[in-house]
């Protein structure tokens, strides 16, 4: 084994160690769910927080929206080990319920901190609160499926894709193709950026 290749010898690995000691808001005392995935990747993955089996496995979306989510990936030819998959609150909120803007507040260091080391070149919002966070005051509804260029303080200038949430389109049928339609613009949004045509 190459030094380099011990667990939690990479930043995003210590970071990760961290996130699972953070005790920075009422949630905290539960198990955090730091983020999976290549810590090079060129696209991130934000949901909204983990939920059960996210908790008990220790690893982001592997529930019901995770499988819809890895289909996704797959469909685009992408798997998801190339990608880093997180959520902007790093615990589970009680009965799934939504986080509180304190709650995404006292995490957003950590989120931040997870951008600066991935330095993705897309960030995919998955859902509302992800829009949210980073985008206040559009609707999911209106920007789905529409690239959006933003200063972000402390990060600088980020692409956003914002979708669906793939848990909204598991109960409601209507924003399946929605979502699929909008996951298969990735690929050359993504090689529009790399290239230097986004934004134009
Ligand atoms: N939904 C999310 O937003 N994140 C997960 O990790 C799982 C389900």
């Amino acid at each position: 084994m190459h030094l380099s290749d011990k667990p939690y010898d990479k930043p995003i690995d210590k970071l990760a160690e961290r996130i699972k000691s953070c005790d920075w808001c009422r949630l905290s005392g539960g198990r955090p769910v730091a983020g999976e995935g290549n810590p090079r990747a060129q696209i991130m993955f934000i949901g909204e927080a983990p939920g059960r089996q996210e908790e008990l496995a220790g690893r982001p979306f592997i529930g019901a929206a995770g499988r819809l989510l890895n289909q996704l990936l797959h469909d685009i030819g992408l798997e998801r080990d190339e990608v880093y998959i997180t959520n902007v609150i790093k615990c589970r909120p009680p009965e799934n319920r939504d986080p509180l803007p304190e709650e995404i507040e006292a995490c957003r260091p950590w989120l931040d901190e997870q951008i600066r080391l991935v330095r993705p070149r897309l960030i995919v919002l998955l859902g509302k609160h992800a829009l949210g966070r980073f985008l206040p005051g559009l609707k999911i509804s209106n920007v789905h499926g529409r690239p959006q260029q933003a200063e972000v303080p402390g990060l600088g200038s980020i692409v956003f894709f914002p979708v669906y949430h793939p848990a909204s389109a598991l109960y409601n049928k209507g924003m399946r193709t929605p979502l699929e339609e909008d996951f298969r613009k990735i690929p050359d949004l993504l090689r529009s950026i790399v290239a230097g045509r986004w934004p134009s």
